[in-house]
Order: C-alpha cells, then structure tokens, then sequence
C-alpha cells in the first residue's frame, strides 16, 4: 500500500481534520459541505489513497490561491473532487505501485471525463475545472472536450483554464511529495530536488512556481505538509464547534487571558535541539525539567494577571515594573533550581503593559502591539526602573550569579531609556547575548519578529516542529550574532503568548 491509512469511526485524520478547517475558513455552507463530503465518501470507499490524495490537493489548492489573490473556494472544490471519476476504475488498478503498463494508463485515462459527467449540473464549475486537469502535461487527456452544459462567456472560460491550471499544479506536485511508486518513473525524489523537477514539467508556469516556493505554500521537503499516519481525537470543527469555543475564550477577562497564556508559553517553551536542556521526551538537566518549565509557567502568569488588573484600574504604565519584581519572586515559589524566567518575564513585560493599556480586547494584532511597546515603556518612570534593577538583582540572587553579574544602576526618566543606554554599553563592550537581549526592547523585537514569521510560515502540522523551525530561524540570525540557545528559548516564549493572544480563533494554533 502506498500511503498506510488508520481510520476509525470515533477519529480523523489530520488531514481530515485540516479539510474541516478549511470548510470552516472559507465559510463554506452546511448543504454544501455535505454534499461535496458525499461524492468524497464514495471515493474513500473505493479507494483512501485517491480520497487522501484528493483532500490534500483540495487544501493545497485553497492555499495556493490565497496567495495568489484568487478565490479560493473553486480550486478547493475541483480539487478535492479532481479525481472523483477514479471511483468508476477497476482499484485493482489505482492501487497498483509496480509494473504500471499502458492498458492501465488506457483504463485511467477516462477518469477526468467521468468526473465531468458525474458532477456537471450539480457543481458545474467544478466539473468545467476539473475535466481538465490532465490537459497540461507532457501527454495530455482527454484530448476533445465534451460541450459544456451551461452557456459560460469567454471571461469564465478564461477562468476555467487558469483554475484548472493551478489545478494540475497542484496534483502534480501531491503526487511528486507523497506518492511512492513508479507510475511516473519519478522514485525516490530528495529534498531539493522537487522545486527542478516541477519546473521541468510545468515551465508554462514557472514564475507561479517560484512564487509559492517564496511563500512556502510549496516546500523541498517531501510531504511535510500533511502527516499521514497520525490520528487526531476525533473534533468535528463546524461552526457550531468553533463558536462553543470562541465564547468559552471570551467568558474569561484580560487579566485571565494573559495569565492563561503566559502560563502556557512559559509551559511550552522547551524545544527538542537545545543543548543542554529539557527536551519533551527527556530530562538532561535538574533545573530544567519539564516539571521546572510548567510550575513557573503558573507561577509567572498569576503575577502578570496581577500587572494587567493594576494597569486597567489606574490607566497608566506608571509604577508598573512593581509587578516585574513581584514575577520575579513568584517565579520561584515551590521551584527548586536556578530556573527563573527572567528573560520571559522581561521580555513579556512590555506586550503585556501594551495590551492592558491599548488593546484590552485583542482587536489588533501582533505587529501592532509589538510596536506600542516603544511607547509604553517611555510612559514609565524611574520609580520603574529602580524596579526593574531591583528584579534583575533578585533574579540574579536566585540563580545564585549576583557575583557574577552585578546589575548597574542607572538614574533615567524611564524604562525605555534604560533599556537605550544598556543597549549602547552592551554595544561597546561587543557582548552579544547583552546586545540582543536589549535590542528587543530599543528596536522592537527584531529576533523575535524573525522567529515569529517563521513559526507562522511553517507548514508543519505538528505544533513542536513548527517551533523548532522558529528557534531556527532565531538562531541563523544574517548579521551572524549568533544568538545562544537560553535567549533564542525565550523568544520562541514570547512567539507562542503573542500567537495564542493574537491567533483569530481557538481552533487555531493548536498544540499538538
Ligand atoms: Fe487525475
Ligand atoms: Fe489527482
């Protein structure tokens, strides 16, 4: 069997589970989810590798026209029923994976006609789209087209083409990632070497080709977008899912958010490559276990609840850094070791004073409240810098590094300026990790931002590879700072609380 299918009643797949997000998305409507889920359920009875096929060049489809400014909702449709007409074929023959001879091809060549026939006049435009999805290639079928149906005008047809284009694109390039066998002649294809050969066959579209290798939708790595094996609890993400969830997010208050997200961000912050350090399958260092990494999750969210309860009482960030000493101290209750989040609860300081104070009900969006954090930290005094000092200097206390790393004073008007002038020592005195821990907060956040646009790129579907392509992405930083290991954690902390405040639903950004 080419692709290994576990299905049980009570589960779906991920891929399934993606096609449901995708229903979802595009809002597409109960009548016609079921519908198209009718004509896929008669291909997954036939055969489920042409009907897991079908799913992913559906998703595939959508996305590729997303960034392509086109509507997303007809190569969604045509894709997941391209190959619905295979339903009507020996599966003797679909299933084959040796010795694909011409009597086979001859036996399969029909199926874009009988797809054709199968849904014209119930998804007409589809039908129109599909029927010609083998049209493109080095041998291309059906060779005469039936008349069409309806009476389209030249625009649509025009449409139809390019539709069925992306169309064959995207067939080509499932079959070129996931398929493993030698109906093509193509086996064992390596990463690296799938963006030549789609060129190779596709140079019409060559241009559109580099585009969605620049955006990510299409990747050298072999069917790394939609994992095949793995089993999801069973979720039916409709609608009325989808808006059980988003309520239940809403019940809870700013202050409780915040606390629920730092928690989990500080929680999940261990990754698998750090040296060093806790990996979600192994414990390496005492310090830093996963037991470690939880209790000061908890520990740290209730002080930032606090920060976010003060600053909408009283409407200012003035005297705010009180609650930075108090995480600080909370951090360690009941915590052996010298882990004490302070790199976490610096860095989260400010977004969480930019959210209390400007977004309380996170309408805007990461980039925005990224940038507000320049301001508010200037609206602060040096009653909070003295603050601050005093959280570095218990941090170090705690850690037991007070010898080690004496924290200087400073006398300036606000938080912002300590942060500048730090910055400018650091710089003299060449220290890196000094450099880019006080970049964050004088030129906003240009490490994290890297790491952020990487974790929201990644086409991983599992949570914990998508990190670990965002601590990547930290790390291989172009002015060749490397970035250590304990920073670069902290930052994939800070991209996790900004995606799970600022993700538009509950259903999404889900840890798997
Ligand atoms: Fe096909
Ligand atoms: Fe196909």
């Amino acid at each position: 069997m080419p692709y290994a299918i576990k299905e049980t009643r009570t589960a779906v797949s991920k891929t399934e589970s993606l096609l449901y997000q995708t229903f979802s998305r595009l809002n597409i409507g109960m009548p016609e989810q079921t519908s198209i889920l009718l004509y896929l359920d008669i291909i997954k009875r036939r055969d489920p590798a042409t009907y897991f096929h079908s799913l992913r060049v559906g998703i595939l489809g959508s996305s590729m026209a997303n960034h392509l400014s086109l509507n997303p909702k007809p190569l969604f449709y045509a894709g997941l029923l391209h190959d619905i007409g295979k339903a009507l074929i020996d599966p003797h023959i679909l299933r084959k994976t040796k010795g694909f001879n011409k009597k086979d091809f001859e036996e399969i060549k029909p199926h874009p006609l009988y797809g054709y026939f199968m849904l014209r006049d119930i998804h007409d435009f589809s039908a129109e789209i599909l029927l010609r999805h083998h049209r493109f290639g080095h041998h291309p079928y059906p060779k005469k087209l039936p008349k069409s149906s309806a009476p389209y005008g030249k625009k649509t047809k025009k449409l139809i083409e390019k539709y069925a284009r992306l169309l064959a694109l995207a067939d080509f390039y499932d079959a070129l990632t996931t398929r493993k066998n030698d109906k093509f002649g193509k086996q064992h294809i390596r990463p690296g070497e799938i963006k030549n050969i789609l060129i190779f066959y596709n140079r019409d579209v060559q241009g559109i080709i580099e585009e969605l290798f620049r955006k990510g939708i299409f990747t050298e790595i072999p069917s790394s977008v939609f994992a095949k094996k793995e089993i999801l609890p069973y979720l039916s993400l409709n609608e009325e899912i989808k808006n059980i969830l988003l309520s239940a997010e809403h019940s809870l208050n700013l202050s409780e958010r915040i606390a629920r997200n730092v928690a989990l961000a500080a929680a999940l912050e261990p990754i698998p490559d750090k040296p060093g350090a806790t990996t979600r399958l192994q414990d390496i260092k005492e310090s830093k276990t996963l037991e470690m990494f939880v209790s000061g999750g908890v520990n740290i969210g209730l002080a930032f609840s606090h920060l976010a309860d003060y600053i909408q009482k009283h409407r200012t960030a003035e005297s705010s850094y009180q609650f930075c000493y108090q995480a600080m101290a909370l951090s360690k209750i009941r915590r052996a070791g010298g882990k004490i989040n302070q790199g976490i609860i610096e860095f989260l300081f400010p977004i969480a004073i930019a959210q209390s104070m400007h977004d309380p009900d996170s309408r805007k969006n990461i980039l925005w409240i990224l940038e507000k954090t320049k301001d508010v930290l200037k609206d602060t005094t040096p009653a909070d810098v003295a603050w601050l000092i005093k959280m570095k200097r218990l941090g170090n206390r705690l850690s037991a590094v007070e010898h080690k790393y004496p924290v200087k004073v400073r006398n300036t008007s606000n938080v912002f300026n300590y942060y500048y002038q730090e910055l400018r020592d650091e710089e003299k005195k060449r220290n890196t990790a000094g450099i880019i821990h006080n970049r964050q907060f004088v030129l906003v956040y240009p490490d994290v931002k890297r790491g952020l646009d990487a974790f929201l790129k990644s086409k991983e579907p599992k949570f914990a590879k998508r990190v670990i392509e965002a601590y990547e992405a930290i790390r291989n930083n172009p002015n060749n700072m490397r970035i250590g290991p304990g920073l670069a954690s902290d930052f994939i902390a800070i991209i996790l609380y900004l995606v799970f405040s600022y993700s538009a639903s509950p259903i999404e950004e889900i840890i798997n």
